[in-house]
């Protein structure tokens, strides 16, 4: 079957074809087409994302995004028609709050034949609502027009199946899997008990890690997102052995609980900077130290549900698993430490936001995939939880 999926949950307007053949998670999958605009440009200005100007910008791309990914995968031939006065209509009527993307889309189907695509999985939850619906309402709309089933989908999840995709498999893994997903907007341990099976079992009480990285980078100068910023700065305080700036805590180590808490590393940040002049190397170092203590915290709390649940595979994912620090001090802790345990990091193409990964889920789900009238029971919602929709 052919999958097109569609990501708009924060600042990445994503558009995939993934084809899947067999049946999931024993399929083998082709990614025929994949478009991504990525809206960091646009929001590094403000530093940071703006819900109403995210919702703007999808809308003005997803056109573009859909033909480029159509293209890529050789399923679009053009035509000249013009839809039937209902036709248009009905489309107007789904896409009435995304101005602009009616027009955009009624244009892109009058000039292209019906592509063959069996299923559109969409992103539902969680994200930036105004972002999500304007996904959604591109979904819906397709999905009428061309007489086709939608599945909503978890991003969280698709975090967690982007990290594990191999040479185009979900490889075999060996439950109580562990994902730890940190991103900008969440960081939270969840056992997997069996596909589909999610339990939370520890999540932050306050920032996100991307979240606490993009704070810091910006009080101490460096640009949004602050990820890969600190990463680099970090890792040249390393380097040059610089001396230290600042020692940071690390928070929740010793709680009995598996949640996490990162406000406190930003404020003792915001303290040790406030009223100074940082120099390079001064940056340099607070970033290093804000890392390791972000990379010790998720280190061990980790380990700690991995000895409580008997954790078999570690699956870190989300926008920041992208961090070579964590993610070379995970792979060499865990080679020596637990050499039974299998450990999946996402290749880097698929670590931050992108459509693939809502293929694959969508390719898990298909049995919750609606058509028709049950299009209206395909929401947004903010804050959904990782499982909810089963
Ligand atoms: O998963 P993602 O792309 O979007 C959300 O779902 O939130 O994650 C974005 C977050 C941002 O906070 C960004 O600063 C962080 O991931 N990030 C990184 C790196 N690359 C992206 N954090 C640390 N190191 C990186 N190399
Ligand atoms: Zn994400």
């Amino acid at each position: 079957m052919n999958i097109l999926s569609i990501e708009t949950s924060c600042d990445e307007t994503a558009v995939s074809i993934v084809r899947a053949d067999g049946d999931f998670p024993n399929a083998t999958y082709a990614v025929l087409g994949n478009a991504l605009f990525s809206q960091i440009d646009i929001h590094r200005e403000y530093g940071g994302v703006f819900p109403a100007v995210a919702k703007r910008e999808h809308a003005k791309t997803l056109v573009p995004m859909l033909e480029k990914a159509l293209t890529e995968a050789e399923l679009l031939s053009k035509k000249e028609s013009s839809l039937p006065e209902e036709k248009s209509s009905e489309l107007y009527t789904i896409l009435h709050r995304e101005p602009g993307l009616g027009e955009m889309l009624i244009h892109f189907l009058e000039q292209h034949e019906v592509p063959k695509i069996d299923l559109i999985s969409v992103t539902s939850g969680p994200g930036l609502e105004p972002a999500l619906w304007v996904g959604i309402n591109f979904a819906r709309a397709l999905a009428t027009h061309w007489n086709i089933p939608i599945v909503p989908i978890n991003h969280m999840e698709g975090h967690v199946l982007s990290s594990i995709f191999t040479e185009n498999k979900i490889p075999e893994i060996s439950f109580p899997a562990l994902a730890l997903l940190i991103s900008g907007g969440h960081t939270e341990l969840v056992l997997m008990k069996n596909w589909g099976d999610y339990t939370r079992i520890g999540e932050t009480r306050d920032d996100a890690v991307g979240e606490a990285f993009d704070k810091v980078a910006r009080m101490i100068g460096l640009p949004y997102p602050g990820g890969p910023e600190i990463g680099t700065r970090a890792q040249s305080a390393r380097d040059n052995n610089l001396p230290t700036f600042i020692t940071l805590p690390r928070p929740m180590l010793d709680a009995d609980n598996l949640d996490f808490s990162f406000s406190g590393l930003k404020t003792a940040v915001r303290y040790a900077v406030q009223d100074k002049e940082l120099s390079p190397d001064d940056i340099a170092s607070i970033a290093r130290e804000f890392e390791d203590s972000v990379t010790e915290v998720l280190l061990k709390i980790s380990v700690k549900a991995i000895e409580v649940h008997n954790v078999q595979t570690l699956i870190v994912g989300g926008g920041v698993s992208a961090n070579t620090h964590i993610r070379e001090t995970f792979t060499s802790f865990f080679t020596a430490e637990y050499p039974h345990l299998a450990v999946y990091f996402p290749p880097r193409n698929l670590s931050t936001d992108n459509s693939i990964m809502i293929a694959l889920a969508g390719h898990a789900h298909t049995a919750q995939a609606r058509t028709g009238e049950q299009f209206a029971e395909v929401k947004a919602d903010g804050n959904l939880p990782i499982g909810a929709h089963e």
